[in-house]
């Protein structure tokens, strides 16, 4: 009953704890762990890459998890007005990194969650190849321009039927969903010969590989998958209630979020290594190229019926992550500029999917999006997608929980910090949780974010390479 003051007032709000839950796990839960973490894990050296990243999430992640949800539920606002209204009006433009990372992202997940619909549509009708022809896929912009338009309207419509009767809502049908459908898929790829091999490849980790570039990646993975570093949990925060406990609901996100990454990781080697199509280098093609072939072998029709529902699953995973990849632009239009959340979502949902055309257009289609940048230091091209995905989730998103962190220790205050949680979580302030949360938000957090963020700039866009 928590909420319900909440969903009360005119911003609307979640029901209660569970709704927020679902939607922020929703949020998290996304291609980022079928898709990325699979391919993340392959190209990082396997058990390793899945170490450093349980850590990262658990002593890293979740402080920084609590501080956005904590600075949403104490001001009520959306990402750029939390800051002013919790009386830091200059931190305000950590907000407006926060708008403009979601704005990014969501340009080009769209069409990567077109791919996943598209490919739904070509396995239940049986057409395999599809797999081994993905780049004809992806340079196909017909075909691109449907499924991601389709894609962009089914999340303006539940982005426009406003928190708890929107986004609430689709995430407690979509994410048990989603929940049904990998259990059934990992329990019957296990169950595929030399499946085994790929659990070991995935569970044992070889020490030796764990290199900076490991923890790297594993870190910048975390905090994609955890939906952190651009506000998107600052805004469900300010639908939350007041009495609602933020650090039990905190680690309900973590754990679904990464105990899906881990299931669909499961899943994803023993198929591979039963395919054998191990060693073939990952990349960003992995499941799209791999599954299909996995999918047919499984059978005419019931290859065609798995296929299917594993790529509407995909598809559903996706979706409540775009929602609230949405919903922090429009939540920010609605609150500071007063425009109506109906109208409102029609033109962010319209210039964001703009934005994103170039994406879809640079994988083979148009030259000038195709090649479109080389960094400084580096001969190879890099297409729009890619270029985009480096600046807002690469780079943004450790900049933006660095500069979350660092608010939230040294101008919001620990103390402060601390009394906001306590409301729902009493004694909070003096366990050992709670110095831990502070400790990591002062010290650890901002020396590794920001080290991080320089890193990547340093390398990705310079061609400096302070770590190998
Ligand atoms: N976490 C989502 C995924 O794993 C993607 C996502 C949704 C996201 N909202 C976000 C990433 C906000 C960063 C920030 O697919």
């Amino acid at each position: 009953m928590a909420g319900i003051k909440n969903s009360e007032s005119s911003r609307g709000g979640f029901s209660n704890k569970f709704g927020f839950i679902m939607a922020a796990a929703g949020s998290a839960v996304g291609l980022g762990n079928i898709w990325k973490f699979p391919f993340e894990v392959s190209d990082g050296g396997g058990g390793a890459f899945v170490v450093m990243y349980l850590l990262f999430c658990f002593m890293l992640c979740f402080p920084v998890m609590m501080a956005e949800i904590a600075l949403g539920r104490k001001t009520n606002k959306n990402a750029v007005g939390a800051f002013a209204a919790n009386g830091h009006k200059k931190w305000a433009g950590v907000g407006i990194l926060a708008v403009l990372s979601g704005s990014l992202i969501l340009s080009f997940y769209n069409v990567v969650a077109g791919w996943a619909l598209g490919f739904a549509v070509e396995m239940f009708s049986g057409n395999f190849s599809v797999g081994s022809n993905f780049g004809e896929f992806v340079g196909n912009w017909h075909i691109n321009l449907m499924v991601s338009t389709v894609f962009m309207f089914i999340t303006i419509y539940i982005v426009a039927k406003g928190v708890s009767g929107g986004i609430e809502k689709a995430s407690k049908i979509l994410m048990p969903t989603l929940l049904f459908l990998i259990f059934g898929l990992m329990a019957y790829s296990l169950t595929q010969p030399g499946a085994i091999d790929g659990v070991k490849f995935y569970l044992i980790p070889d020490f030796s590989e764990i290199t900076f570039k490991t923890a790297y990646g594993a870190m910048g993975q975390a905090f994609f998958s955890l939906s952190l570093g651009m506000g998107a949990l600052i805004t469900y925060g300010s639908y939350v209630g007041k009495k609602d406990n933020i650090v039990s609901a905190t680690s309900m996100i973590l754990l679904a979020d990464v105990g899906i990454a881990f299931i669909a990781g499961l899943m994803m080697f023993a198929f591979i290594f039963s395919q054998g199509l191990q060693g073939q280098g990952g990349g960003a093609g992995l499941i799209f190229t791999v599954l299909p072939g996995a999918f047919e072998s499984i059978g005419p029709v019931l290859g065609r019926c798995i296929g299917g529902l594993f790529f509407v699953l995909l598809s559903f995973a996706a979706l409540t992550s775009t929602v609230s990849l949405l919903e922090v632009p429009v939540a920010y239009v609605v609150d500071e500029f007063e425009i109506r959340r109906s109208r409102a979502v029609w033109i962010v949902g319209a210039v964001i999917f703009l934005l994103g055309i170039p994406s879809m257009l640079g994988n083979g289609t148009v030259d000038f999006f195709t090649n479109f940048v080389h960094y400084h230091g580096s001969n190879i091209t890099v297409n729009f997608m890619d270029f985009i995905e480096d600046l807002a989730s690469d780079t943004f998103l450790p900049l933006g929980g660095f500069l979350v962190s660092v608010y939230t220790a040294y101008i919001w205050r620990g103390d402060k910090f601390k009394e906001e949680i306590e409301s729902g979580n009493p004694g909070f302030a003096t366990s050992f949780m709670g110095k831990y949360t502070i400790f990591a938000l002062k010290y650890l957090a901002p020396f590794i974010l920001g080290s991080i963020t320089i890193i990547t700039i340093l390398s990705k866009f310079f061609g400096i390479h302070l770590i190998d």
